[in-house]
């Protein structure tokens, strides 16, 4: 039985830390009560809250002063309990934490919050020049983070040039750029020095994998080493042809059709989808175009390989400002072919890639009259 006053139990000489006091209180207030007593600074956020029925034990590091137990009665019934729930929640070490004493206190705040794991490499973006000489004890901190990653790199340049791929410096472990990612399933080799791949893309690849269907022909115009081809032609009996102007991307793309176990078919093309298109015109349900940078270039291209009843381009762009809108401008003034209509059936943000700056994913639906 609850009661709006305080029960102050088992005062038997020890800290409110060591007798791990807590709030009891009913499921329904217990948001309202955790913002009171955080907003006292007595939330105790080194512990997890536990639930017993319909109550919840919050847990507090001291018993709530007189003046605020009048505010807590004003929300709900509590009670005060000694309690070893909720447990300690284990602390999780922090790449803050693990560099303190070894990087100065006024860079700490500059060291990376966040990091792409692939496979069993750790990729740091571009960190400020004055954590440089900081950088193979970030990288040290980061295996010890990472358990199952063997190196880390450091990206020292954009994603660039025809390929698009990105410069990385080496900083700790094992030196070697080739590694082996899983995404929905599908393995993948990769070599961060010689192909282009993203894992931040994982949830786009799925969410246009998701829309194919048994039966369909897509083209990949820029496949790389095949993260989208091998998804969609694992999960349908679809025939995928996979393009792209990168020697070592397809030589890798071929190698992942073989490690991956298919329903569908994967046909791996080494050239430039300009020229490809000629060669394939005609055989597509749908078309993926994932070189935001330059993906307009090639819309004629897409319409080429399109069956002669149209279909479907998954069309990436980069764009400013207002994205959506941004993207469908870009539509508008780059790709009005004659003899073709074009409707955007969805426009989605995939990720931010610079402050203000977008990658943007346009669903088209294409017929030709
Ligand atoms: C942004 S990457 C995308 C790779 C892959 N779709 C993915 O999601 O990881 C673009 C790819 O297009 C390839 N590429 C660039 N220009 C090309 C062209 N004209 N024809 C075919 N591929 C091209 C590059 O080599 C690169 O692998």
């Amino acid at each position: 039985m609850m009661n709006a006053a305080p029960s102050l139990l088992n005062l038997s000489g020890l800290s409110a830390m060591e007798r791990k006091l807590c709030l009891k209180v009913n499921r329904s207030s217990g948001e309202s009560m955790k913002r009171a007593l955080s907003k006292a600074s007595i939330f105790d956020n080194s512990r997890r809250i536990a639930s017993t029925g319909q109550n919840l034990l919050l847990p507090i590091l001291v018993e709530p002063p007189i003046s605020l137990q009048a505010e807590l009665a004003d929300i709900g019934l509590f009670e005060v309990l000694d309690s070893d729930l909720p447990k300690p929640r284990p602390s999780r070490p922090t790449l803050r934490r693990l560099l303190d004493g070894e990087v100065p206190l006024g860079l700490i705040s500059l060291i990376p919050k966040s990091f792409d794991v692939l496979g069993d490499l750790v990729l740091l973006e571009p960190v400020s020049d004055s954590l440089l000489p900081y950088i193979n004890s970030i990288g040290n901190a980061l295996l010890k983070l990472n358990k199952s990653a063997h190196t880390v790199l450091l990206k020292t340049g954009k994603v660039d040039g025809i390929f698009r791929v990105p410069s990385y410096t080496f900083v700790a472990g094992v030196d070697k750029r080739k590694t082996t990612s899983t995404e929905y399933g599908v393995r993948l080799n990769i070599d961060v020095s010689k192909v282009y791949y993203s894992p931040r893309l994982g949830c786009e690849r799925n969410r246009v994998a998701s829309l194919v269907g048994d039966g369909e022909t897509v083209v990949d115009m820029f496949a790389g080493v095949g993260p989208f081809s091998i998804l969609i032609a694992r999960r349908r009996m679809a025939k995928v042809y996979s393009i792209d102007i990168n020697p070592d991307a397809v030589a890798l793309l071929r190698e992942n059709i073989s490690m991956n176990k298919l329903r569908g078919e994967v046909v791996p093309i080494l050239g430039n989808a300009a020229a490809v298109s000629n060669t394939i015109a005609g055989v597509a349900d749908r078309v993926i175009m994932n070189l935001p940078k330059s993906s307009l270039d090639f819309f004629d291209a897409a319409l080429r390989v399109l069956k002669s009843s149209g279909g479907i381009v998954h069309l990436y762009v980069f764009s400013g400002g207002d994205p959506v809108q941004g993207a469908a401008k870009l539509l508008e003034h780059r790709a009005k072919p004659p003899g073709v209509s074009c409707t955007v059936e969805r426009t989605k943000v995939v990720k931010e890639v610079a402050p203000h700056e977008y990658m943007v994913a346009l669903d088209l639906k294409i017929a030709k009259n």
